[in-house]
């Protein structure tokens, strides 16, 4: 769903104001989290950056808030401030925090063991609902989503005997080599920022832009593309949904050039029990997915296709086993593979879709409420369970147009107001997401803070 702000005159963003209240915020922020601010100060002496993961130092307050707990939908941290969490770990905790079924499973198996280099038989199960949900008959697991999707494109890269990938502009499959590319003037050189790139990734990587069917022919025509690696929708630079016929031609275009297509479900998950790939009745070759199936346990899995894994199996010289590039010595560890049946069985299960997408929708519907009343060009997509409102007036089509539409300065703003009132958006993203165990009242507290967020904006 995508909603325009209203057919008024676009109101403008006082940038004065805008600067005066983010101080404001921020002050209010910093005042308000001491024990947070000791804590943040205390690791720099010992953190790289001062969190144990470069990019917890992104949240908009200027140091992170450090959890006590989380439990269901609701952070606590350690200055006693609760908060609804609609962040979610980024989609590590769709599932919601520590869900009972996944606790209960994860302690069972710790006390069994955790890792022995053998399967159990939750790997089997895991194998067999995969199977079911994403209409894929063959699985294997990883440890994040990163490593699946390495994983696809070493096997892609092996059957098809080609070089190179094709990704879209503005895509993130997690810290791929391959996929670390971006395009300027039509031109592919190393994403903004990519750090220590092994080789210039025009050397590996086609980029072209989501829904631009021209140029993904274009592109593919050479033959020279082992693997599409796509998010069905990008969701990593805002929702960009795909144009009607979209997968249909990227589908038909990738057999007709004997190219693999790897649909990435990580965050579209969101979209269903089999993401978009069941959803929209998807035929890749690949599915890849990670973070959420581990109902916040380090899982990932990639599942293929018959024909592919028939391919796969008939490349007798590769080494699949050993030192040949795929691996991971915990990847399919009883513990992980305990906390991904527990969460699929019992708590991402078809049924809980069906609570929340609802609110999700209700959430864009609260949000477009407050964009059109402001007339603000603004606007707001959903995709399943998540939802994300972006600063520009139409739903872009391309990574790019989505990335023209960034604006530090107000996303810092919204952010961090909504920090100060207790609600957690993921810091990358205006996104909202929904756990079975988020309420209509979490949607409606974010609904208040974001209307006020947009009052004190405005005047
Ligand atoms: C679509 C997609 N794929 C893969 C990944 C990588 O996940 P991880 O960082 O858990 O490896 C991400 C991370 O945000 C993602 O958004």
């Amino acid at each position: 769903m995508a909603v325009e702000a209203a057919g008024r005159p676009a109101v403008a963003i006082d940038r004065d104001r805008l600067a005066a209240l983010l101080e404001r915020e921020l002050d209010a922020f910093r005042e308000s989290h001491p024990r947070s601010l000791e804590l943040s100060e205390r690791s720099r002496s010992s953190l790289l950056f001062g969190v144990p993961m470069s990019w917890m130092a992104r949240w908009a307050g200027g140091f992170p808030v450090f959890v006590q707990e989380a439990n269901g939908a609701r952070v606590v941290d350690v200055d006693g401030h609760e908060y609804v969490d609609l962040c979610l770990g980024d989609t590590g905790a769709m599932a919601g925090h520590a869900p009972e079924p996944v606790v209960q499973a994860v302690t069972a198996q710790a006390a069994r063991g955790s890792t022995a280099m053998l399967p159990t038989e939750d790997a089997a199960w895991v194998g067999e609902e995969l199977a079911r949900r994403f209409g894929l008959p063959f699985w294997q697991f990883a440890l994040s989503a990163t490593d699946a999707n390495r994983f696809a494109l070493r096997l892609a890269r092996e059957v098809t005997g080609r070089g190179k990938v094709l990704v879209f502009d503005w895509c993130y499959h997690g810290s791929v080599d391959e996929t670390l590319a971006g395009m300027a003037a039509g031109v592919v050189g190393p994403r903004e920022g990519n750090v220590g790139p092994p080789v210039h990734p025009a050397l590996t990587t086609k980029v072209v832009q989501f829904n631009d069917l021209d140029a993904l022919e274009q592109a593919l025509r050479a033959e020279d593309v082992a693997c599409v690696l796509a998010e069905p929708a990008l969701t990593n630079i805002g929702i960009v949904l795909p144009d009607d016929g979209f997968h249909e031609a990227l589908r038909e275009l990738t057999r007709k050039t004997g190219t693999l297509l790897a649909i990435d479900e990580t965050h579209t998950l969101s979209a269903g029990p089999g993401g978009c790939t069941r959803a929209w009745e998807l035929e890749p070759d690949i599915v890849t997915v990670g973070k959420a199936i581990g109902g916040g346990m380090p899982a990932a899995a990639y599942g293929v296709s018959a024909e592919l894994a028939e391919r796969i199996a008939a490349r007798t010289e590769a080494d699949y086993e050993d030192v040949g590039g795929i691996g991971g010595t915990l990847a399919g560890n009883a513990l992980s593979l305990a906390a991904v049946r527990a969460t699929l069985e019992h708590v991402l299960t078809d049924d809980a879709f069906a609570g929340t997408i609802p609110l999700a929708e209700r959430f864009a519907g609260d949000v477009s409420e407050t964009i059109e009343s402001a007339a603000l060009p603004w606007h707001v997509t959903t995709l399943g369970c998540r939802a994300e409102y972006r600063f520009r007036a139409d739903p872009p089509r391309t990574g790019a147009e989505a990335a023209a539409a960034i604006d530090a300065d107000l996303d810092r703003y919204m952010h961090v107001h909504a920090l100060n009132r207790g609600v957690l958006l993921t810091p990358f993203h205006n996104m909202a997401l929904m756990s079975p165990a988020t309420t209509p009242a979490h949607v409606e507290a974010h609904s208040a803070v974001f209307a006020q967020a947009v009052e004190d904006l405005l005047g």
